[in-house]
């Protein structure tokens, strides 16, 4: 079988969904991480559908050089010219036109008959073919399009320029043997379908997007779109790590190095977007989820001590899980931290080592053992404190007082600059309290919480406190994250780092306004 491009959709078709918003340095990280996996093409976003968008359509276009860069556009003018112009800097630019095919969606949706949605194929895909030699066309709710309807249309995107066609499960409906048959029939019908790629694009309803994509290769697709950990719309969309996983564990029915792939990146990956999103993975998670790779029970541990291969198709090794996690202490020496952060992939810069490495004696002080997951949370909560001391508040000190029977109450003081601010709050917990005190001294303007989570870096009761928080103010995101043995000062360093981010937007607009 030839290769099979993966087409990653995680900061468009992802990052529309409730609960997922990525705010623009989120989004080059996930880029950069998208470009390490090697996936062949980032969709980076819907350029038309904001400022936002627009600005990180452009900006990832410029910075990853080894991906396709693709901006959504919906077949009308005025959208493929914004993702022109979002995504002409790339490498490798590509449009990605869509239009619905279904009767329900030209009917209701569009408000448009089948001969205008023929003609609008034609007229658009040409119109994108000016700006750009790789074009997708997308055939939106596919698979419940009438067939003979669908050929036409797919043999015009096909005679007007696009050299990708996509046949998306939109709504999540079909099977993999109706998605197979759908993509044998298409090319078998309509003339010059292999002089482009056929594309599957399946959304998770009923549980079945990463069959119904596997099925559409056996039928002859070469690109499967995806996003990391399934994320997208309503149920989700094909988990990028599950279907990849399939063909590489499953070279009998899919071929030899079916993708291009590095699979040793894909743990990575899926944490990077876990992280941004403040969710982890659900434990029985296929490939990422922490039960993954464990075997319980008694019958399944002797046979794994017997031969791994009785209940191991594939190894944690594979998808760049460490299972032997070496665990750092007070006299580990800066050298010996270095290592062991390059081993784990991270490439720091001379000034961000030394950071992570006054952070880890610190904690070292605190915690005996120091584990890979400690770590990792040090090395990305360290851009988040350099960015704080380029000028926004600091925390000073803090003092809490709660009881199962009184009101909490926070004393918080703060520094900006060499000056200090104090202010003493009541709430509803410990938390809510010094919250309110922090309002009283950094006066944010109006947000509410989009995401605000607790976690522990790792396992025993001397783990770090790992919160999150997403405040959502203005219609943008800004995220904040607090890493501490204490969970209060996890919770107030969180908050700060998100207002101070928040802060210096508002500061940045004024400037503009
Ligand atoms: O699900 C879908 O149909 C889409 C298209 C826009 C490709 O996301
Ligand atoms: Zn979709």
């Amino acid at each position: 079988m030839s290769r099979i491009k993966i087409f990653d959709t995680t900061l468009r078709d992802g990052e529309q969904s409730p609960g997922c918003s990525m705010n623009l340095k989120e989004k080059i990280e996930v880029a950069r991480q998208l470009e390490r996996l090697r996936v062949d093409v980032i969709e980076a976003g819907f350029a038309i559908s904001s400022p936002g968008d627009f600005e990180s359509v452009a900006t990832i276009a410029k910075t990853v050089k080894d991906c396709t860069v693709a901006s959504l556009a919906r077949a009308t003018e005025k959208d493929i010219d914004c993702a022109w112009e979002a995504v002409k800097e790339a490498a490798d630019p590509r449009i990605h036109l869509f239009i619905a095919t279904s009767p329900l969606h030209m009917e209701y949706k569009l408000r448009m008959t089948p001969e205008q949605v023929l003609e609008r194929t034609a007229a658009m895909t040409a119109h994108a073919k000016k700006y750009c030699a790789n074009i997708e066309f997308s055939a939106e709710d596919a698979t419940r399009s009438d067939v003979d309807f669908l050929c036409r249309v797919v043999d015009l995107a096909i005679k007007n320029g696009a050299t990708v066609i996509n046949l998306p499960d939109t709504v999540g409906y079909t099977t993999p043997e109706e998605m197979r048959a759908l993509i044998a029939t298409v090319m078998g019908r309509v003339p010059d379908s292999d002089k482009v790629e056929f594309s599957v694009h399946c959304h998770n309803d009923l549980g079945m997007a990463v069959a119904n994509s596997l099925a559409g290769v056996l039928g002859g697709a070469r690109q499967i779109e995806c996003t990391i950990n399934g994320l997208g719309e309503r149920a989700g969309n094909t988990a990028l790590e599950e279907v990849v996983m399939a063909m590489r564990t499953r070279p009998d029915v899919f071929g030899e190095e079916t993708t291009r792939i590095d699979t040793t990146q894909i743990a990575r990956a899926s944490r990077t977007v876990y992280t941004i999103i403040g969710q982890k993975a659900p434990i029985n998670k296929p490939i990422v989820g922490r039960n993954a790779f464990l075997h319980e029970s008694g019958i399944h541990q002797h046979g794994v001590l017997a031969n791994k291969k009785t209940y191991e198709i594939l190894t944690p090794e594979a998808v760049g899980i460490r299972t032997e996690n070496l665990v750092l202490g007070k006299h580990s020496g800066r050298h010996a931290f270095a290592t062991h952060l390059a081993d784990l992939g991270f490439e720091l810069t001379e000034e961000e080592l030394n950071h992570v490495f006054a952070e880890f004696k610190a904690l070292c002080d605190k915690k005996k053992d120091v584990s890979d997951e400690d770590i990792e949370a040090l090395v990305t909560h360290s851009t988040t404190v350099a960015e704080e001391e380029a000028g926004g508040y600091r925390l000073d000190w803090f003092a809490v007082q709660t009881t199962n029977f009184t009101t909490a109450t926070s004393t918080v003081s703060l520094k900006l600059g060499e000056e200090k601010f104090q202010a003493v709050s009541l709430g509803d917990g410990p938390i809510d309290a010094a919250f309110q005190a922090i309002d009283s001294i950094v006066k944010p303007v109006a947000h509410t919480f989009d995401i605000f989570r607790i976690d522990s870096t790792s396992q025993g009761k001397d783990t770090m406190g790992d919160v999150r928080i997403k405040l959502m103010a203005e219609g943008r995101t800004f995220s904040g994250h607090g890493l501490s043995t204490d969970i209060f000062e996890a919770s107030i360093l969180a908050y700060l780092s998100a207002l101070n981010r928040l802060n210096a937007w508002v500061a940045r607009q004024n400037r503009e306004a």
